[in-house]
């Protein structure tokens, strides 16, 4: 079984880690077979499976429903659990919500932010709840955002995410995600920090790579990310299986084969 140990542990010996979203049992036991090392029940279900056009109505009910789903399948990977959007603005909601969901099986609870997270992180980490801190672009603000965009570009936006990084380790994160910042901002920030660092459009320096699960099956409207690949259709993916594709995945990034340089942003 996959833990934060175990993470910590490829980090420092340079072994890289796969994870995938999740939000249902028979899914989540693919990806036990496929030996994925970690799974994100991601509030993008409010986009994939309810069919939003943003994460931003998802509820805490529903975070808590999908982790038990996957949790009740998956013995293998550490489960990463999104709070949704707005649960998590007051330290009291925070605590609650992140009591619903490590109930429900998730192992490390996931909130969007920058250094003004540091307090409920830090009270989170004493109360035996790690945090994967999510930083650039943060869908869950994409209203502030005006859409979703590559954050981190200017130098002064990437100091920030830089230094928020670094403060949130500091108080306590055990994981960071960083979504769509270009190549080089992700390579210092996963220099910077002694804990493992995730990637998704951030290029192939990260210590581990997530993408959701919909989006490398090619399950999509037609449009994807530069940073996507299909997996399900991949000539490599012989079986042309879901589970092929997620064995596949797991494979190309524990190689470093995923990403290339076409998927990340400079
Ligand atoms: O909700 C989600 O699926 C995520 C990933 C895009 C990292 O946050």
């Amino acid at each position: 079984m996959i833990t934060l140990s175990t993470l910590n542990k490829y980090k420092k010996e340079g072994k890289k880690f796969s994870c995938l979203t999740c939000y249902d049992a028979m899914f989540a036991k693919m990806m036990e077979n496929a030996a994925v090392d970690t799974i994100l029940i991601g509030d993008s279900l409010g986009m994939v499976v309810q069919g939003h056009d943003s994460t931003l109505p998802v509820t805490i009910a529903d975070m808590a429903y999908h982790t038990a789903n996957v949790a009740r399948s998956n013995k293998h990977a550490l489960i990463m659990v999104d709070l949704p959007f707005m649960s998590y603005v007051t330290l009291e909601d925070a605590i609650a919500n992140a009591r619903t969901v490590m109930q429900a099986g998730a192992h490390v609870v996931k909130i969007e932010g920058g250094a003004e997270l540091c307090d409920l992180v830090a009270k989170l980490a004493a109360a035996g709840t790690p945090t994967c801190v999510h930083l650039g672009l943060t869908p869950q603000s994409v209203n502030v955002f005006g859409g979703y965009k590559v954050q981190g570009k200017s130098d002064d936006s990437a100091n920030k995410l830089l230094n928020d990084a670094k403060a949130l380790v500091a108080a306590g994160a055990a994981i960071v995600l960083l979504e769509c910042v270009p190549a080089a901002l992700a390579k210092a920030v996963t220099a910077a920090v002694n804990v493992p660092v995730i990637g998704i459009g951030a290029g192939s320096d990260t210590d581990g790579q997530v993408l959701v699960m919909h989006d490398m099956l090619g399950v999509t409207h037609g449009r994807t990310a530069r940073f996507v690949h299909d997996f399900l259709t991949d000539e490599r993916n012989t079986a042309r299986s879901v589970e092929g594709a997620f064995a596949l995945y797991h494979q190309s990034v524990q190689e470093g084969s995923y990403p290339t340089e076409a998927h990340q942003f400079k």
